[in-house]
């Protein structure tokens, strides 16, 4: 079967971890895939920074509209709304396969992104822009179609949990903890947007359209984030046997949602308040499923990446078996009549 051309934008914390599956791996996707996947090329900023030692040099290029133009699937991780916005409908708009992380562009224009997929017979995937590794966007989507959501409550921000959970334990200094996380590849490259929760709104308004239909942006989100919470305030929760978590809530209302992230005090026996470090949780309230928790690492380079590789499979899995069926019909119009049934 004909290879199918993979376009990588971003070459960060997550691209470039992608990058080194997809040449690691190559063999378990061409079987998974029944097609084997081409990585053409890495689309970055600047050639000067180091990179993933396990990805060929050549493959980078700072010209990633070039990258985009011929390729059958597009994996945007470069985060923000431009140019990652303008590369994606330009892909989109030749029919390809989407996969992107970026919660940012998802949170404002994913429906409309969406509808340009569909009418161009491509398709848009993002299941690593909430909660990274966690499977929830396609379990809310897909497996409870057939149910109503009436409230998704989650821990959806592995920076903020780290820091609040190190002031839990051992009264750290949040300053010194935000710098770890950073280290640690959980923190966004401007990091306000963990501390502020404007991450955790982004990704609130797209697990709210995905739980409830219709578009929500973050704008609607009302969000507060953990800048005011001291190690006292942690101190005086532990106490009364709560714990500070910032908690991401999308809930049903008769007439739309309410969409809101701010610092929640959580009894300790709450499933939520047992999440730690930088790990996520979504709790989901369906009216036939009764209360389901997604529980998983909500950051990192490698634990996203396995997110984003999920939707490329899904996706030219789909692509590939697509065509076959196109051919076979093709075949069976040109070949001899179907017998009549008797
Ligand atoms: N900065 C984000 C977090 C990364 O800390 O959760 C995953 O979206």
């Amino acid at each position: 079967p004909t290879a199918l051309s993979v376009a990588l934008l971003g070459g960060g914390t997550v691209g470039s971890q992608v990058a080194r599956l997809l040449t690691e791996d190559a063999d378990l996707f061409a079987e998974r895939v029944g097609a084997p996947l081409h990585l053409t090329g890495i689309a970055v900023r600047s050639l000067d920074r180091p990179r993933q030692a396990a990805v060929d040099p050549a493959l980078y290029t700072t010209d990633a509209e070039a990258l985009v133009e011929d390729a059958d699937i597009v994996v945007e991780l470069m985060g923000g709304i431009e140019p990652a916005r303008s590369l994606i409908e330009r892909a989109l708009r030749r029919g390809a396969v989407v996969v992107t992380g970026n919660k940012a562009l998802l949170a404002r224009h994913g429906a409309q992104l969406s509808a340009l997929a569909a009418e161009h017979g491509g398709s848009l995937d993002g299941e690593a822009a909430v909660a990274a590794a966690i499977p929830i966007l396609r379990p809310l989507r897909d497996s409870l179609a057939g149910d109503r959501v009436h409230r998704v409550m989650g821990i959806l921000n592995g920076t903020t949990n780290f820091i609040l959970d190190r002031m839990d334990t051992d009264g750290a200094a949040y300053d010194e903890v935000l710098a770890e996380a950073q280290r640690l590849g959980y923190a966004e490259a401007d990091p306000t947007a963990d501390v502020q929760g404007h991450d955790a709104a982004a990704k609130v308004a797209i697990l709210a359209g995905l739980a409830f239909g219709g578009s929500f942006t973050i704008d609607q989100v009302d969000c507060t984030g953990i800048a005011a919470i001291t190690a006292q305030d942690s101190a005086a929760a532990a106490e009364a046997g709560l714990v500070v978590k910032l908690l991401g809530i999308a809930e049903r209302q008769v007439d739309g949602a309410v969409l809101r992230v701010h610092p929640t005090l959580v009894p300790r026996e709450h499933p939520l308040a047992a999440v730690r470090g930088a790990f996520n949780a979504v709790f989901v309230e369906a009216e036939n499923a009764g209360e389901l928790m997604f529980y998983g690492p909500g950051a990192g380079g490698r634990e996203t990446a396995s997110a984003v590789l999920g939707d490329v499979v899904t996706a030219a899995r789909h692509r590939v078996l697509g065509s076959a069926m196109r051919a076979d019909r093709a075949g069976a119009t040109a070949g001899p009549p179907a017998l009549p049934i008797t």
